[in-house]
Formats: structure tokens, C-alpha cells, sequence
């Protein structure tokens, strides 16, 4: 079990944050869009989207990493969550694997600290009381011992969400 890894919650624009790697909440053609995709793209600047393009799009559950340009963070990890539907659609495995995959790009590409967006709760729908502890759960299961990343941050746009995810942290620890 992993005891070496600290988890937060902040409410911040994660386009501020001062971390080796931020995860974008992308869709499926990694070419921008609105909410946190949107804020990204703003902040990193044109280049951005001039790397995203030789990407060749990104599955749904899978995961992408480019340069931050202008942000504060080194890396943009790029994650497609599902669409909810209802919750029959395979939606929590697609998450999960959101999670996991994006930890494991940014731990190849040598980052220590991490923050996540809550992936697939804004335009995307899925309920927020469901998505919140599949990432905190998703994570910490995914975290080895000693693990090279040393801090994930969930950033959380409202002081509701922060609420969500503050008590499952507490809860765990
Ligand atoms: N910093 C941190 N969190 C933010 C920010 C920000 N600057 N802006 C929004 N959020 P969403 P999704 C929160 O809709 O549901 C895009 O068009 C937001 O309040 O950004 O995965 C993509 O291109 C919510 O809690 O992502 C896709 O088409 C969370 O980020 C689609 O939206 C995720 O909301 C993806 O939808």
C-alpha cells in the first residue's frame, strides 16, 4: 500500500496550478472545446493545439501527453471521460481507466506531481456523488509503493465538488 503519496483537494483553476502535470478533461479529437479543455487550450497558447493535432485523436478511456507551453505545468496529460448515459454504458470502467492511464503517462514522462480536473462531471454529465470516488478510489489503488509521483491534487472548480471530494479524502486517510 502506498503511504508516501499526499492526496488534496483544492478549488483553483487547474490551469494555475504549479504541478509537473495537469490532466485536461479532453474529448475525443484532442482539437479543444469548452469547459476545462477550453481553459487549457486559452492558457497554454496556439501551440498547444499545433502538438494535439499530430496526435490523431484519443479513445475514451485513454490517455495523451504533450508539452504545457505557457502553463505553469511541464506536462497536459489529455483524457477522454464517457459520456453518461444512465450508467449502463460501461461508464465507471471508462473512468477508471481515465484515471489509471493518465497516472501512468505522467509517471513515464518523469512527473512527481499531478492534478486532475473531475473528469466527465461537467459537459459530460456523470453525476458528480458517482464520478468523485471512482477518481479517489481509482488513484489511490493505483499509487505502488513509493511511488515516483509524490502529490495528486483534485482540483475542483465549485466549493460544492471541493466539499465531495475533501470528505472522501478525509475519509480514507
Ligand atoms: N479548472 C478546473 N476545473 C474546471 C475548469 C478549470 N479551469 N473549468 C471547468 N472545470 P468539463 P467533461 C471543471 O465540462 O465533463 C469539453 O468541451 C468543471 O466544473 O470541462 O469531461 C471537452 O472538449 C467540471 O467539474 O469536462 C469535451 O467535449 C470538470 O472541470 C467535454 O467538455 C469537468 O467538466 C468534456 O466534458
Amino acid at each position: 500500500m502506498n503511504t508516501t503519496t499526499l492526496l488534496r483537494a483544492v478549488r483553483a483553476d487547474i490551469t494555475t496550478l504549479s504541478v509537473d502535470a495537469i490532466v485536461n478533461a479532453a474529448n475525443s479529437s484532442l482539437l479543444g472545446g469548452g469547459g476545462v479543455d477550453g481553459a487549457i487550450h486559452r492558457a497554454a497558447g496556439p501551440d498547444l493545439l499545433h502538438e494535439c493535432r499530430l496526435l490523431g485523436g484519443c479513445k475514451t478511456g485513454d490517455a495523451k501527453l504533450t508539452r504545457g507551453y505557457r502553463l505553469p505545468a511541464r506536462f497536459i496529460v489529455h483524457t477522454v471521460g464517457p459520456v453518461w448515459r444512465g450508467g449502463e454504458q460501461g461508464e465507471l470502467a471508462l473512468l477508471v481507466s481515465c484515471y489509471r492511464r493518465s497516472l501512468e503517462l505522467a509517471r513515464a514522462a518523469g512527473a512527481t506531481s499531478i492534478a486532475f480536473p473531475s473528469i466527465s462531471t461537467g459537459i459530460y454529465g456523470y453525476p458528480i456523488e458517482q464520478a468523485a470516488p471512482i477518481a479517489v478510489q481509482t488513484v489511490r489503488a493505483a499509487l505502488r509503493d513509493d511511488d515516483p509521483i509524490r502529490e495528486v491534487v483534485f482540483c475542483c472548480f465549485s466549493a460544492a465538488d471541493l466539499g465531495v471530494y475533501a470528505r472522501l479524502i478525509a475519509a480514507a486517510a
